[in-house]
């Protein structure tokens, strides 16, 4: 059985991995894998493979950035001629970015099964460009595998049939859980000469936050106040850089001192850094589970998120726009009264091995 596995962003790198293994243990499945190139930086791929014992792409297609339509078309394009050329029996997408909808589209089309990796996500906020991905993604798959149990209600409503369906847990918490040893090794605590437990870490690239002006500054001015409490790492997205320089914000960032500004760092750094904070504060999608899974408290800047286990069980907390919440939250942890949660069923680290055995008994 041919399988072509795809990955494109960041978020995809740690996905793919436990899936690769799996795949490659036991006789009867041939994976390959293929890099659309969405993500091209080093700091954004390369040092992924490093860090997760990826193997090299067998396929690139080094479609790089631009629009939504140029983005997705020029990975339609180069995909449908892969397709063509090595005539997979099944193609895995995961996540929810534009190269997950891109060859899922291409391989509908052209008769391929399409297996999606964390389907039946929603925030069910349409402005979301990853929910547009997840719903047309999950309408053409044939094997849908969830993370979390409400995703299955998801797909039903939308009329997936139940069939298709399959709960197998987070394979981010595979990579997660097989990564925290070898992430000890790292050395980034010392390199920014923190304790752990005494600083938090941020993230923050959705356009919803970095895009608009006035909503870049508003969190601006919240985490002003933020680091004179409890100094706060922030590895910076590529996207976020660049929105701080064309905004003339980058001096205004310069000046908090307990802000500290690195480039996007690779998995194990991250995993280091963040797994030994105080707490987090981000808008990304996958921390907001990671953070679940080790029992950190997060605050998630965004109104919505299409993870709920991780409100309703983990320690996640959305505070949206809403600065006021933000500080209190804040507040809250540093005086020790942070949210506690519970791990989610089925994040026990062996979600891969559950996908690979339904991939083997549908062949
Ligand atoms: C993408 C995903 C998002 C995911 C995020 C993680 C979509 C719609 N969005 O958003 O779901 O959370 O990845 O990082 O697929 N850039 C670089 N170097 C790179 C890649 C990007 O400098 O290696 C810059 C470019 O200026 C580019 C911008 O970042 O225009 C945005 O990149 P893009 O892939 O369009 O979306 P992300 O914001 O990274």
């Amino acid at each position: 059985m041919k399988i072509i596995n795809v990955v494109g962003a960041r978020p995809n790198f740690m996905k793919i991995a436990p899936i690769m293994r799996e795949m490659d243990r036991g006789a009867g499945l041939s994976p390959m894998l293929l890099h659309t190139g969405q993500h091209y930086d080093e700091a954004m791929s390369k040092v992924f493979f490093e860090d997760l014992g990826l193997p090299q792409p067998d396929i690139y297609l080094g479609v790089g950035s631009g629009s939504h339509a140029e983005q997705t078309a020029r990975v339609m394009i180069e995909f449908e001629q892969v397709v063509n050329r090595e005539q997979p029996d099944l193609i895995v997408v995961v996540g929810d970015v534009n190269s997950t909808i891109a060859c899922t589209l291409v391989a509908a089309k052209l008769g391929v099964s399409v297996a999606h990796v964390e389907a039946g996500l929603r925030s069910f906020d349409r402005r979301m460009p990853e929910e547009i991905n997840r719903i047309v993604t999950d309408a053409l798959a044939d094997l849908l595998f969830t993370s979390e149990k409400g995703a299955e209600d998801n797909l039903t409503r939308e009329g997936i049939a139940r069939e298709k369906i399959h709960f197998v847990g987070n394979v981010m918490i595979d990579s997660l859980l097989h990564s925290l040893k070898r992430a000890e090794q790292s050395s980034i605590l010392e390199l920014y000469q923190i304790t752990p437990g005494q600083y938090a870490v941020l993230t923050l690239h959705r356009p919803s936050n970095v895009d608009e002006q006035d909503a870049l500054i508003s969190i601006l001015d919240a985490l002003d106040k933020i680091q004179k409490w409890i100094p706060i790492v922030f590895p910076m997205h590529p996207r976020t850089k660049a929105r701080i320089e064309s905004f003339e914000l980058s001096s205004r960032v310069a000046k908090m001192e307990h802000l500290f500004v690195t480039p996007p760092l690779g998995y194990l750094d991250f995993i280091r850094l963040f797994s030994k904070s105080r707490f987090v504060l981000t808008d990304s999608g996958g921390l907001q589970e990671e953070t679940t899974a080790l029992g950190i408290p997060c605050i998630t800047l965004r109104e919505n998120t299409e993870r709920p286990i991780t409100v309703t069980e983990g320690t996640n907390m959305l505070v949206g726009s809403d600065r006021e919440a933000l500080l209190s939250e804040t507040r809250a942890i540093l005086e020790g009264e942070g949210k506690s949660g519970r791990i989610p069923e089925l994040w026990d680290g062996k979600a891969a091995e559950r996908i690979v055995s339904v991939i083997r008994e549908e062949r």
